[in-house]
């Protein structure tokens, strides 16, 4: 078992990482909520519950608890202002109060949802993540971001909401498929490259273990990576500065989803090239030496397969300028200056842009699997 904190201004809680966490979780929130359970509503997906509901309710049983289930249909198109009112209304009709707790049970489409509707339920209840994906372990289930889409654009609406503690059990991810596995590893690439160079090295040496769902070996990535992000959101709960880091290669990821329509790549997927895209930029710069960009271009791509990228240069570059981290236009990117360090700069021309993502649309149609 790993522990790892999270302090910020507005919550502190713990992140648990284990193999086979869920056989003791109804203990663990007995003791963490003072010697007693609330009512219990566990936000869920059919699919994931179908495979882990008997683990999730074999410790509940134990006490004698029965939490209530609520289900959200997995997939982002569900990630709406419906689908929390809906979940919201069932809340409502048995009678869920303030003194209720809700389980995320699910990857970041369910943490993201479940986590909002407890910041707004009654103005505000207690929820915890149980998260099911990679992505969800290492990422969205911890730094409190919580929201759903509009057809605008993703995660227009939401609220800071932290969670009273994280539950990561890695037993789960043995039924995850493949690519959401690989994809979820490239935000933990991530976490080395701009924070934690014994973390890259890892999965450097481990890349065999890892790709084959090792469990020790992912327990070990999940939990340096949330050690990462438990770091960068404690000292910058708000995104003012450090916090930014953490979006290494989302700006071109971000252009690169939304000129697919969100269809074509997984988020990871997208993020990988983005992280190749500003790698490039840094290249051109001369910020990093060029072994050390060549083990980070290599590491991303041995974690591939990557799918192929269909758009323009252009349409990327000009997606990029829409992007939900610029601030009062300024376009900001994390530029990779030595594996475990970045810096972020608001000067990117255009010019300089285009060729690092023209550069990217050439490795991709060497590299690209599908
Ligand atoms: N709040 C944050 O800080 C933050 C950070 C990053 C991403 N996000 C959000 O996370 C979402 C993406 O999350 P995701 O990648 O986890 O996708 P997801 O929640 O859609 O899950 C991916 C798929 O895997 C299935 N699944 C989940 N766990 C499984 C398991 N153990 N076994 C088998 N199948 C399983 C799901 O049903 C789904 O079909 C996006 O909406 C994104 O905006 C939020
Ligand atoms: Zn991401």
């Amino acid at each position: 078992m790993r522990t790892i904190a999270v302090n910020t201004p507005s919550a502190s809680y713990s992140v648990l990482i284990g193999d086979g966490l869920l056989a003791t979780l109804a203990d663990r929130l007995h003791k963490l909520l003072g010697g007693k359970l609330p009512r219990l509503f566990v936000v869920t997906s059919p699919e994931i519950w179908a495979l882990w509901s008997e683990r999730f309710l074999a410790s509940f049983a134990r006490r004698g608890a029965e939490p209530i289930v609520l289900f959200l249909p997995s997939g982002e198109a569900k990630k709406r202002m419906s689908s929390v009112e809906t979940l919201a209304g069932q809340l409502a009709a048995v009678g869920a109060d303030r003194d209720s707790l809700i389980l995320a049970f699910g990857g970041g489409v369910v943490g993201d949802l479940a986590g909002f509707l407890a910041a707004i339920y009654m103005r505000g209840i207690r929820y915890v993540q149980v998260p099911t994906t990679f992505l969800a372990q290492v990422d969205s289930s911890l730094g409190g971001k919580t929201g759903v889409n509009l057809v605008h654009g993703k995660n227009l609406i939401g609220s800071f909401h932290h969670p009273l503690a994280v539950y990561a059990d890695t037993a789960v991810l043995q039924t995850l498929p493949p690519e959401q596995l690989r994809a979820g590893l490239q935000e933990s690439i991530k976490a080395g490259v701009i924070y934690d160079a014994r973390l890259f090295a890892y999965m450097e040496e481990h890349a065999a273990a890892a790709l084959a769902s090792d469990p020790e070996t992912l327990a070990h990535i999940v939990a340096a990576s949330v050690r990462v992000k438990a770091d960068v959101v404690s000292k910058d709960e708000r995104e003012s500065g450090l916090r930014m880091i953490l979006n290494y290669g989302h700006t071109v990821g971000h252009a690169i989803e939304a000129a697919t329509s969100y269809k074509q790549l997984l988020h990871g997927e997208a993020v990988a090239w983005g992280m190749i895209a500003a790698l490039r930029i840094a290249r051109q710069r001369n910020k990093i030496q060029p072994s050390q960009a060549e083990r980070i271009e290599k590491l991303i791509l041995q974690y591939g397969p990557l799918p192929a990228i269909n758009a323009p240069a252009t349409k990327l570059a000009a997606l990029t300028a829409g992007d939900k981290k610029n601030r009062s236009g300024v376009r900001r990117f994390i530029l990779p200056v030595r594996i475990g360090k970045t810096e972020i700069v608001t000067d990117v021309s255009p010019e300089e842009l285009l060729s690092a993502i023209e550069q990217m649309l050439q490795l991709a149609r060497r590299k690209a699997a599908r």
